[in-house]
């Protein structure tokens, strides 16, 4: 499988690019989720990934997490996600790929060391100072990949492995816009393995999708994989 933020629209996590709700509508993504932004302003950026860490756990897996996990309980399933939270995970999944990283995976911004950072403020403020590195000068920075960074290599490894070497392939709630991501449902198709979308709205997604389910993960995932 290989999810995107709309797997967590309703646990009520706000995706990217839907009309008037989407983060990228609200928001900058050049002014908040680039190595520039960083640098030109690490406070507001921290400030920003520690309000959606709380939006993220005040939230519950919903119906098609938890469809995930079962299926994870009988089949062979690898998940493939593009998102940073830990909804899947919450839900019982095991084998979950992070290709863009973690909202929970802080590393320092200079020695790459991993650092506990402690709970998000319960209210949001619009600038924080990150902590300092226990190992170097340098500052904790959210564990996230930004538009522009590599994607680490493990997960991206693993995504590619399963793409190319399952049986079908299942793509749940993106738009398939953003790459390399994106082209992973077109290296399942060129491989000769049906790829079936779950969205209930139009995508970037076009000639390797063979089914569209026109729906929401909630709503088609219990009754696609429960079956
Ligand atoms: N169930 C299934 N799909 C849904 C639902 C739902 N309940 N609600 C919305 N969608 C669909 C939308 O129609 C849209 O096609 O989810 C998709 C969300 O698209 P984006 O907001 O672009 O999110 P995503 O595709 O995950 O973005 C990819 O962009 O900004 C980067 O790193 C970020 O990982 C993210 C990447």
């Amino acid at each position: 499988m290989l999810t995107g933020a709309g797997m967590s629209a309703e646990s009520g996590v706000p995706t990217f690019r839907d009309a008037q709700t989407g983060l990228w509508e609200r928001y900058d993504p050049t002014a908040l989720a680039t190595p520039e932004a960083w640098a030109h302003d690490r406070d507001t950026v921290w400030a920003w990934y520690r309000w959606r860490e709380h939006l993220v756990s005040r939230a519950q897996p919903n119906a098609g997490h938890l469809a995930v996990s079962r299926a994870q309980d009988r089949r062979d399933v690898t998940v493939v996600t593009q998102n940073v939270d830990d909804l899947h995970e919450r839900a019982g999944s095991r084998r979950v790929h992070h290709v863009h990283g973690s909202l929970f995976a802080h590393r320092c911004d200079t020695c790459g060391a991993p650092l506990d950072v402690g709970p998000p403020p319960d209210d949001p403020v619009d600038r924080l100072t990150p902590p300092g590195c226990d190992r170097c000068d340098g500052r904790a920075r959210p564990g996230v990949v930004w538009f522009g960074e590599m994607l680490p290599h493990d997960p991206w490894e693993a995504a590619v492995d399963a793409v190319t070497s399952a049986a079908a392939v299942l793509v749940v709630g993106t738009s398939g816009l953003v790459h390399p991501a994106a082209s992973l449902p077109g290296l399942a198709a060129d491989t000769g393995l049906p790829v079936v979308e779950v969205n209930p709205g139009p995508s970037g997604l076009g000639p390797e999708v063979s089914v569209h389910v026109r729906s929401t993960a909630g709503e088609a995932l219990p009754a696609l994989l429960d079956g």
